[in-house]
């Protein structure tokens, strides 16, 4: 596909073009695919319900952009290279040709399960080749797929079965991450117990093949109903606007919901983004180690690699198995040429010493990247240094579940960087900064809260279900745009730098989690009678979680009483929810409307109560000296 851009300059034309007619530049890339039916119109849109629409009456399949196109050019490339947890255990190269026979099988296996279009499929799997080829499976007969990642709780995966009403789920006997196989058929099971009706059946893949419980009822074996399917599927005629696939993601308030992404928009967005920030050669071997579980493996793990008949590494294991040499290792065993992770994987990794990566041959590597937090100026400087020694740009990407693809990044090698800043927008991208009064703040050396102002193929469409939460969430705080929930600085340079959430939500190692999830979590203890739990700063995670908590009697047995709390949040939410730092409160400091100061607990929690600001307004100022007073850090 030619839509690459070689040169900072023909950046900035294109840029220029997707503002002065975003329709005659996203109409040109888009025509790139392959479609069945051409669009009537390439954007219709209002941010008031909010109502978008790309590439209306348009007809495609992402799956045959990935695949059918690719077979007579690239059919005996490698699509998916495969790295097993194990190091001793062997690599998996499929090519583009196995792959699409694999998906075609598996599509014909979801439709004999009475899978069909629109369709909701739920995947609770491990990092394996067939995650990626049951996605593509649904995609090809145009099933919706919602992957949760597989170190949810049963209770979360169970919410978010229920919230889209899925009809299947997949998974594994059990996952392979690091020393420990995990029960992952058992959550599942311990899911359904706890009520999923429209759960029709279970189709499990034997992966590590330990024993499972098995109902025949319910459940089926991946190879049993993959196995004697014809390797040929028709594409299903998608509707560019119909549903690809729902991703659960936490916000402020309430349960997580569930984005929408569409057809269209998304494949143009997700192929558009991987070719010109990464700037994807020919022959290059991409390896971006996120979990599939999240937007980041959709849509460069899946989506916009193989869209651009890339090789897309796909890693089981995690950094440290069986030491923190370990993605070196596989960078050199790869010959890896573009490597993308989060800044808490370079900082764990950075903690560990410089021999890790001392020992490898890491001359492949020509392109890194960063996503999913700020990445800090010290992990920049070593990721640059040790892992690029100085001949890598890292392209720091700016995006999120519900935009679909990277907005904000340097494009790799042609953008001048700049530490700590994501740098300037992609072409079709119209960011602004806003104030308090939310007036839109012009020039350069100003902060404010990061909007957009205009849409871009990869928006959300909507909350699964629940539309005017859709509307509540990003378009309500700031009439007309698009609300990101992050602040931004803008420099002279027109460069943003992101500052972080600006509302309610933590990254927790690039994990995004809800304070109010968390507190409704740690609610659920017998003891507990209110909790509030706020962010701070953490070496290794960006963020930690710190719970402040009421409860009803003394506790006499601390230790005991905060193993119970982590037990209770992993059990309802899952590990990667813990709270870092646990206090016991005697109260909460609340305004005389009863809301919560979260400003106090945060600088409590930062361990800075030099200046707490103005607590007169304060109902109960009292708590403030107890709760600095037993302040656990
Ligand atoms: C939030 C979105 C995007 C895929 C992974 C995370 C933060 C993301 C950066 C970055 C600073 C970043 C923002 C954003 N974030 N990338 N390069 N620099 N912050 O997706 O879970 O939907 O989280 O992650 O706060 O809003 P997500």
């Amino acid at each position: 596909m030619n839509f690459q851009l070689k040169t900072f300059e023909e950046y900035k034309a294109a840029y220029r073009r997707s503002v002065e007619d975003p329709e005659g530049f996203w109409g040109e890339v888009a025509e790139h695919f392959h479609w069945y039916r051409p669009w009537k119109s390439v954007l219709e849109w209002e941010f008031d319900t909010p109502d978008v629409k790309w590439f209306n009456g348009g007809k495609t399949n992402i799956t045959y952009n990935c695949l059918d196109r690719h077979l007579d050019t690239r059919g005996d490339q490698v699509a998916i290279l495969w790295e097993p947890n194990n190091p001793q255990g062997e690599a998996i190269r499929l090519t583009y040709r196995q792959l699409y026979h694999e998906v075609c099988r598996t599509a014909n296996a979801l439709k004999s399960l009475g899978v069909g279009k629109g369709d909701r499929i739920c995947f609770y799997m491990p990092m394996v080749p067939e995650l990626t080829i049951g996605l593509l499976a649904c995609a090809r007969i145009g099933a919706v797929h919602s992957v949760v990642f597989a170190g949810f709780s049963a209770q979360s995966l169970a919410d978010r079965i229920n919230d889209s009403a899925c009809k299947l789920v997949i998974c594994s006997d059990y996952n392979a991450r690091g020393a420990k196989n995990i029960p992952v058929k058992q959550v599942v099971d311990d899911a359904l117990a706890m009520g999923c009706p429209s759960i029709e059946k279970v189709m499990v893949l034997r992966h590590t093949g330990e024993k499972v419980n098995w109902d025949n009822n319910l459940d089926v074996w991946w190879h049993d109903v993959v196995s004697g399917q014809p390797a040929a599927c028709p594409p299903a005629e998608m509707d560019a606007e119909d549903l690809l696939f729902i991703l659960y993601t936490s916000g402020s308030t309430g349960k997580p919901k569930g984005v929408v992404h569409t057809v269209g928009g998304y494949m143009v967005f997700a192929a558009y983004t991987f070719l010109n920030v990464f700037q994807y050669q020919e022959g290059d071997v991409f390896w971006c180690n996120a979990d599939v579980g999240w937007i980041t493996g959709h849509s460069y793990i899946v989506y916009g690699p193989l869209l651009s008949g890339a090789t897309s590494l796909m890693f089981e294991g995690v950094p440290t198995y069986p030491d923190a040499g370990r993605f070196w290792e596989v960078c050199e065993k790869h010959r890896v040429n573009i490597f993308y992770t989060a800044p808490t994987a370079i900082r764990a990794l950075m903690a560990m010493g410089d021999e890790w990566a001392e020992g490898h041959d890491l001359s492949s590597l020509r392109v890194l990247g960063s996503v999913g937090e700020p990445i800090n100026a010290e992990a920049w400087h070593w990721y640059h240094e040790k892992i690029g020694r100085k001949n890598c740009p890292i392209v720091d990407t700016w995006w999120q579940t519900e935009t679909g693809g990277i907005l904000i990044s340097p494009l790799a090698g042609l953008t001048p960087l700049k530490p700590n800043y994501a740098s300037l927008p992609l072409p079709g991208v119209q960011p602004c900064l806003i104030d308090a009064n939310g007036q839109e703040i012009e020039g350069d050396g100003v902060e404010g809260m990061l909007c957009m102002k205009f849409p871009w193929p990869g928006i959300l469409r909507s909350t699964y279900g629940d539309h005017e939460r859709c509307r509540q969430t990003y378009f309500e705080t700031f009439p007309g745009k698009y609300f990101t929930g992050d602040g931004a600085r803008r420099d002279e340079d027109g460069y943003y730098r992101i500052i972080g959430r600006a509302d309610d939500v933590i990254k927790v190692s690039g994990h995004r989690i809800g304070t109010a999830e968390v507190e409704n979590a740690i609610n659920e203890h017998d003891l507990v009678v209110e909790s509030a739990v706020v962010a701070f700063p953490h070496n290794i995670k960006g963020q930690g979680i710190y719970a402040y908590i009421i409860t009803d009697k003394p506790v006499t047995d601390f230790p005991k009483f905060e193993r119970e709390v982590l037990a209770t949040v992993a059990r309802i939410i899952g590990p990667i929810a813990k709270p870092d730092v646990i206090q016991v409160v005697p109260g909460l400091p609340k305004t005389r409307s009863g809301k919560i100061m979260r400003r106090i607990l945060r600088k409590v929690a930062e361990g800075d109560t030099s200046n707490l600001g103005d607590t007169s307004t304060l109902l109960n100022p009292e708590v403030v000296a107890e709760i600095i007073a037993g302040a656990r850090r």
